[in-house]
């Protein structure tokens, strides 16, 4: 039977909805990516940017799908299909939870080695003189040891996406959220507490202008899609958990707002404590992996913080990965008339089996390397992924809404339930000519940089 709206499954409270929305934002994104690309993107000039798109392009590309989702009462596929009846644009639900099937298959490969090193920290931080960068390549280029820690994190998505919203997603997202939180504090505390810690703040804070190409710029849309969960119908599939009379404005704020702050604090708590002791911020996508076991490894109480910070990064993880597998189980639970179990674990299993080359991409497929791209395997899912498929969505969705369905009738369903404050005239302007613009700019762009140039 396809779930009627009726039967459907709903957040118990305001609380439920933006915890859970903010746990799927806050993720491995905010805390592993954020830094890197900022170290990699020259500082605080890529932050300036960064901020810019989430103002102008994120923010309301979040109020745009969520409004779908809690139009429709349905996820991405069901959504376009409910909105836009014998039309082709049910095809951008199908993109978003195919872009969620390969984000999940190697989120859970860099999630694995974040359960991994919550007791490798304990080794690297204790043993007299480890090459850290060692530890780290030694650990991805075992063949099994990253794979098991990947399944293990798989089981736990899958036993959650199987539990339901509310006793699975809320509830989860409701206990690890606020632990997250108090963790980033103490690391921050620990990190500008430490003598040397203001280079790190002034290369934080202080942007340089001179080295912002179009790279940089794609590297910032693609950084704030990414951390938003933006562009594959996150949104659309926890807007539909939504009542009807559910207030959409302030809360998708909230939950914006959430997101940016934990993406700053991580890097308060990085980089402070990294030009301390005297290490570069640019390691890239090794640099939590890497260099900050190196910092924890010479800080006063190094191995609890060392250890913290790999819960935290796991927490943060966890959240994330039940929404995108939610995404794609939502499609078999709307569409097919899937039972919930059924659909978590087989969904599961089956992007667990396309990450593994993902995590072999160290190993045994270490020679592969994306023309142009000059990356490993996961950095290549992770670059199509996140500059391609995500933007793409998120033009799509914008432009549908814009033209297609009618900014007028989008308006009215964002107002609904809402009092702080309301959507109106400067939204439909974005929607309808300035995300569209900048991301069809932007995107070309990068691609110019990275392939042609
Ligand atoms: N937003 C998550 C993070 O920052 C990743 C994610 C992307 C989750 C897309 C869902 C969808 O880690």
């Amino acid at each position: 039977m396809i779930n009627s709206s009726k039967g459907r499954e709903h957040w118990a409270n305001r609380v439920g909805f933006i915890l859970a929305a903010a746990g799927s934002a806050v993720g491995l994104g905010n805390i592993w990516r954020f830094p890197y690309m900022t170290g990699e993107h020259g500082g605080a000039a890529f932050i300036v940017i960064y901020l810019i798109a989430i103002l102008l392009i994120g923010y309301p590309l979040v109020v745009n799908e969520t409004i779908l989702g809690r139009a429709s009462q349905k996820s991405p596929v069901g959504a376009f299909k409910a909105l836009a009846p014998n039309s082709p644009w049910w095809l951008v639900g199908a993109l978003g939870v195919f872009t969620g099937f390969v984000i999940l298959s190697y989120y859970i490969v860099v999630a694995g080695w974040s359960f991994a090193y919550i007791y490798k920290v304990i080794i690297a931080t204790t043993t007299q003189g480890i090459d850290h960068a060692q530890v780290f390549k030694g650990h991805i280029t075992s063949v099994w040891e990253p794979i098991i820690w990947q399944a293990v994190f798989m089981l736990f998505t899958i036993s959650i996406i199987a539990s339901g919203v509310v006793n699975g997603i809320q509830r989860w997202s409701t206990i690890l959220m606020p632990i997250l939180f108090l963790l980033l504090i103490v690391l921050i505390i620990r990190g500008i507490s430490l003598p040397g810690a203001g280079a790190g703040l002034t290369y934080y804070l202080k942007p340089d202008f001179s080295e912002v190409t179009g790279r940089t710029l794609l590297g910032a849309i693609s950084q704030a899609f990414f951390s938003l969960s933006l562009g594959m119908g996150v949104f659309i599939t926890y807007g539909s958990y939504l009542k009807r009379k559910d207030e959409i404005p302030v809360s998708t704020a909230t939950i914006v707002g959430l997101d940016t702050i934990v993406a700053l604090l991580a890097g308060f708590a990085i980089f402070p404590a990294v030009f301390a002791l005297g290490f570069a911020p640019g390691a890239g996508p090794g640099l939590v992996f890497i260099t900050l076991p190196a910092v924890f490894a010479q800080m006063p109480f190094g191995l609890i913080f060392g250890v913290l910070f790999f819960v935290l990064l796991g927490i943060a993880a966890l959240t994330s990965a039940i929404s995108l597998l939610e995404v794609v189980s939502a499609w078999l639970i709307d569409e097919k008339g899937w039972e919930r179990k059924k659909a978590a674990v087989l969904m599961g299993l089956v992007i667990f089996v396309v990450g593994i080359p993902a995590s072999l991409g160290y190993s045994v497929f270490s020679d592969f390397s994306f023309p142009g791209l000059k990356t490993d395997l996961l950095d290549t899912y992770d670059w199509f992924a996140n500059s391609i498929f995500l933007p793409l969505g998120g033009l799509l969705s914008a432009i549908f809404v814009g033209y297609v369905w009618g900014a007028k009738k989008a308006v009215n369903e964002a107002n609904r339930g809402s009092s702080l404050f309301t959507i109106g005239k400067v939204w439909v302007f974005l929607i309808r000519y300035v995300v569209p613009v900048m991301i069809v700019v932007i995107m070309a762009a990068g691609i110019y940089d990275t392939f042609i140039k």
